[in-house]
């Protein structure tokens, strides 16, 4: 432990030698649109004269700045344009969608007659590449981080972004200290290290990430808490991206950075998360021949610039989930996968939902699962087997005592 606090302020200081980690601003009078700090490494493979193919590597240097192309447009739609030495760019586009802002396109621009970046090229003019396939994107008011490297592949080039934090609107002037954290942070082995994750069915499956963290969610209404709800949640996509790859991507919702939302009759209640552009509704309904009320209806939207540009989308209006008697509480300690359609499923970490009959905003008498029922017995099963083998051991060996009594009296 005290080993690795010693070297920390070591290996912070080797970093801020190899990367750079720049701060932009875009402001629209003294209001900034735009915040971004970040650190970029350029790949780019090029044509020389000598009709060879090059591929130079660079970093954002030291002199990139913001360029006066930049523009809050209003305050709807910041952009920001970096540009650096030999009049090369870099620039970022944001949009809001409700309570959401996110990153739409990036472009690069690199000028081919700067020789001291590309030596001999070939070509003339500019190489401009742009790509939406990222996944920037957080709730208004907090910040974006994701200290991660993420690459974009586009033709011939490949960015490297790291250390980035952004916020679009700030509403300070200066970074929320909320922060929306990129999931190749909150899971460091997780599947979106590389922000296109192209998978063939066929090549093996990324690693899970670690169990999600149980977040509380709670239904209001006028008469106080409606829907109490406690659960991990893990989602588990399948989707197609642009050259028509299958890909397969699974995150945890951070229970930091959603919000809860809904509504609740006597019969019908539902529960809405969103999770930056991650949206899911679950809906629960009461069936008054057998009073009890079950998991009816889940869908997901989700924001995947990855998947084609468009949102991944998911519905199914008939399933029959968390079954429990009216009045009391779902409760369930396992895991359980609840399968939405062939390519969604979420995986269900520590649940407890009562979506129906809440007093004084608490759970009522607890329903447990079949699956803890079933794990409880394993246990069970195991000690009574235990038990009998002791009283097995013990009735032989008081047998075995008595006929060895029995014998010597017989010599
Ligand atoms: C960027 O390039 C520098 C210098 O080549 C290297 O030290 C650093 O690790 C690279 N960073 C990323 C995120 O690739
Ligand atoms: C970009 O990355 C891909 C995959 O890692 C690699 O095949 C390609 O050669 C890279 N291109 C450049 C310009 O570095
Ligand atoms: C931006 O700056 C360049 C010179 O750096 C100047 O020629 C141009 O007029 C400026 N454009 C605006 C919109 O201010
Ligand atoms: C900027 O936004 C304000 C308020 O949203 C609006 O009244 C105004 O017309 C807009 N201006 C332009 C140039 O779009
Ligand atoms: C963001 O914060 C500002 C000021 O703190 C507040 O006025 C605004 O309503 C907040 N917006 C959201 C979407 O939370
Ligand atoms: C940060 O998030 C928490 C929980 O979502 C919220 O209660 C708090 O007001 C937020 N802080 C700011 C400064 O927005
Ligand atoms: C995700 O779903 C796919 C397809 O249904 C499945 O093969 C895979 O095991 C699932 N992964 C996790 C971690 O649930
Ligand atoms: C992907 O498939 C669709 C139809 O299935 C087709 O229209 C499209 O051209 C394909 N795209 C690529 C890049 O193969
Ligand atoms: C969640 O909140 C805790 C405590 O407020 C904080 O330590 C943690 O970094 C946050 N995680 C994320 C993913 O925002
Ligand atoms: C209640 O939830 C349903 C389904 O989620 C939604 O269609 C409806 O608009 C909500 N009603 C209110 C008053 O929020
Ligand atoms: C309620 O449950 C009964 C018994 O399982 C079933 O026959 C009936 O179709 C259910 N009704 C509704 C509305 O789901
Ligand atoms: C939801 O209600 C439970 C039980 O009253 C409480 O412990 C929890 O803090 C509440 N969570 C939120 C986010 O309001």
């Amino acid at each position: 432990m005290s080993s690795y606090r010693l070297l920390a302020p070591l290996l912070l200081l080797g970093f801020l030698q190899v990367a750079l980690v720049k701060r932009f601003e875009v402001k629209d009078g003294s209001k900034i649109c735009l915040l971004a700090e970040l650190s970029a490494n350029f790949s780019v493979n090029y044509e020389t004269t000598a009709k060879k193919e090059a591929t130079v590597l660079f970093s954002l240097p030291e002199d990139a700045q913001v360029s006066n192309r930049s523009n809050c447009n209003n305050m709807t739609a910041p952009l920001l344009v970096i540009s650096f030495e030999g009049g090369h760019s870099l620039s970022m586009n944001f949009s809001r969608v409700n309570t959401s802002y996110k990153m739409d396109v990036l472009t690069i621009s690199c000028n081919w007659s700067d020789h001291t970046h590309f030596p001999n090229a070939s070509s003339k003019g500019f190489l401009i590449k742009s790509s939406r396939s990222m996944d920037i994107s957080a709730k208004i008011n907090t910040t974006y981080k994701c200290t991660s490297d993420s690459t974009m592949h586009m033709n011939n080039v490949n960015l490297t972004l790291s250390h980035v934090r952004m916020e679009a609107f700030p509403p300070n002037n200066n970074f929320s200290k909320n922060e929306t954290q990129c999931p190749a942070d909150v899971t460091p082995t997780g599947p979106t290290t590389t922000l296109v994750t192209t998978l063939t069915p066929t090549t093996a499956a990324p690693p899970t990430p670690q169990n999600p963290m149980t977040g509380n969610y709670n239904v209001t209404d006028s008469n106080g808490i409606c829907l109490l709800a406690k659960m991990g949640l893990q989602l588990n996509i399948t989707y197609t991206t642009p050259d028509n790859k299958t890909a397969l991507k699974v995150f945890n919702i951070q229970p930091n950075s959603t919000g809860a939302d809904g509504n609740c009759t006597s019969d019908h209640a539902s529960l809405q998360l969103t999770d930056g552009l991650t949206k899911l509704n679950f809906v629960f309904v009461v069936n008054a021949t057998t009073s009890k009320f079950y998991l009816k209806e889940l869908s997901v939207s989700i924001d995947l610039p990855a998947a084609r540009g468009k949102p991944f989308m998911a519905k199914n209006e008939s399933l029959n989930y968390l079954q429990t008697t009216l009045g009391k509480s779902y409760v369930c300690r396992s895991e359980q996968t609840l399968q939405v359609n062939p390519n969604f499923s979420i995986n269900a970490f520590e649940i407890q939902v009562q979506p129906f009959r809440v007093n004084d905003s608490k759970y009522a008498t607890a329903e447990e699962c079949q699956m803890d029922k079933d794990n409880m017995l394993i246990p069970i099963i195991v000690g009574a087997a235990l038990a009998g083998l002791v009283l097995i051991v013990l009735i032989a060996y008081l047998i075995g005592r008595k006929r060895s009594h029995a014998g010597y009296q017989t010599i």
